[in-house]
């Protein structure tokens, strides 16, 4: 094998760079879908490897800010399009690639690197916890009648044709974003992106509809497909942003009361959703599985812990790689800074992460080695001081 280089990509690379990525991940990329992408990509936030003139790695990040519990955000690398050729893989290729973007990251000054992952064995060694967790859902239409006392809006909800949503919904999800833990910025570009993402049907899909509700959106779309003759159709919900339980309950309503559809499936659906609690047959909202959502790698690790609210009013020393840091907290803020006592508890850089937003036990990190009291007795105390008052979350891949 010749030498390997490292290097940021031109932007005359970008689709050698797609091409790359896509052989890794083993999809195809439309040209339309390139083109739609590219202006979301920051190539000086990328790396490449080359072996001779073919690209056989690629890592590169977003420039994002993430919402962290008490609704503060912090400035955050969105690491995304990891990929290495088959041909390359297990020779420290990843390795390389994310060592030269956390730098980057670091030398841009965000406290916080993130990123969701194709699979759960890769990169709590390179100092990622998960933080928040996803459900693939699904709602049984015909049993999804609502409670009777519930307030379903009638008449608050209306279409939106795609040429005119994406500002309205923008204007929605800005006031949402910071009311969930690990939500992020959606830039101009992005929402574009996004956007045209949807107009057209795709892998059985038909294109997206927009429901809009002075106080939340919903974004649905409908697969068909043929069952030995009979033709099954799903609804998927793309995107359900609810400022208001109104909002809420008046989305959901309309959504279980689009015809002809079997199913409704989402990864949408946060584990604290109040939806199963409208319902009159709560058990119609089933949970098919529960997976990790998005990894976190706090690269300053005072910055982050000091970014947000914490559920009591209580304060631990906390050790990390051989540095300590004294944290006090309260659901009004935090300081945190490095000092010389002695530790109560002692983590490594991935369990910080995962306690980060504020849906993780310290005391389920310390079942796993993650994470040590050095007094047992604290356990509690921690547990208490670390969770949030709402679940996190994300609607956005990146
Ligand atoms: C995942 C991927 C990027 C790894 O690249 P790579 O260059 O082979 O990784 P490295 O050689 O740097 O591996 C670093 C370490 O992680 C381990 N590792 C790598 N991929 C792993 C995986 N999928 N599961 C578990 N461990 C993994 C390696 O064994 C190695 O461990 P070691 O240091 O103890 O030897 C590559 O396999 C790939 O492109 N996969 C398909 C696309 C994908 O899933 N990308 C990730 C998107 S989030």
């Amino acid at each position: 094998m010749a030498e390997l280089t490292i290097r940021a990509p031109r932007d005359d690379e970008a689709e050698a760079v797609f091409a790359a990525d896509a052989r890794g991940f083993g999809f195809h990329v439309e040209p339309d879908d390139m083109r739609r992408r590219l202006s979301l990509m920051e190539w000086e936030r990328f790396r490449i490897a080359l072996d001779g003139e073919e690209i056989v790695g690629v890592a590169g990040a977003y420039s994002l800010q993430m919402t962290v519990p008490g609704g503060a955000v912090l400035p955050t690398g969105g690491v995304t399009w990891i990929a290495v050729a088959p041909t390359h893989r297990r020779r420290g290729i990843l390795t390389e690639l994310l060592e030269l973007v956390h730098v980057d990251i670091a030398e841009r000054g965000e406290p916080l690197a993130a990123l969701s992952s194709s699979e759960g064995g890769i990169y709590e060694r390179f100092g990622y916890g998960i933080a928040s967790r996803v459900r693939s859902a699904r709602l049984d239409h015909s049993r999804a009648a609502f409670r009777r006392d519930v307030d379903v809006g009638a008449g608050s909800v209306r279409f939106v044709d795609d040429a005119n949503a994406q500002p309205l919904i923008a204007d929605i999800y800005e006031r949402y974003r910071t009311t969930r833990p690990g939500e992020v910025t959606r830039s101009a570009d992005w929402w574009r992106a996004l956007e045209g993402g949807r107009r057209g049907p795709a892998g059985g899909f038909s294109p997206v509809w927009y429901l809009l509700h002075a106080d939340g959106y919903a974004v649905y779309r409908i697969e068909s497909r043929w069952d030995n003759g009979h033709k099954k159709r799903a609804l998927d919900v793309v995107e359900l942003v609810a400022v208001t339980a109104a909002a809420h309950a008046a989305l959901w309503h309309t959504l279980v009361n689009v015809d002809l559809v079997g199913q409704i499936t989402s990864e949408m659906i946060p584990l604290d959703d109040p939806l199963p609690m409208v319902l009159a047959d709560p058990r119609a909202l089933r949970t098919d599985e529960i997976t990790d959502g998005t990894w976190l790698r706090p690269a300053d690790i005072a910055a982050c812990l000091r970014a947000r609210t914490y559920g009591t009013d209580d304060g631990f020393v906390i050790e990390v790689e051989g540095s300590r840091y004294r944290l006090e907290g309260s659901p009004a803020g935090a300081m945190c800074s490095k000092v010389r006592s002695r530790a109560d508890i002692v983590a490594d850089r991935a369990a910080v992460g995962a306690l980060l937003l504020g849906g993780i036990r310290a005391s389920h990190l310390a079942a796993g080695k993650r994470l040590e009291f050095r007094t047992p007795a604290i356990a509690g105390r921690v547990d208490r001081f670390f969770l949030g008052d709402v679940e996190p979350h994300s609607q956005t891949h990146f």
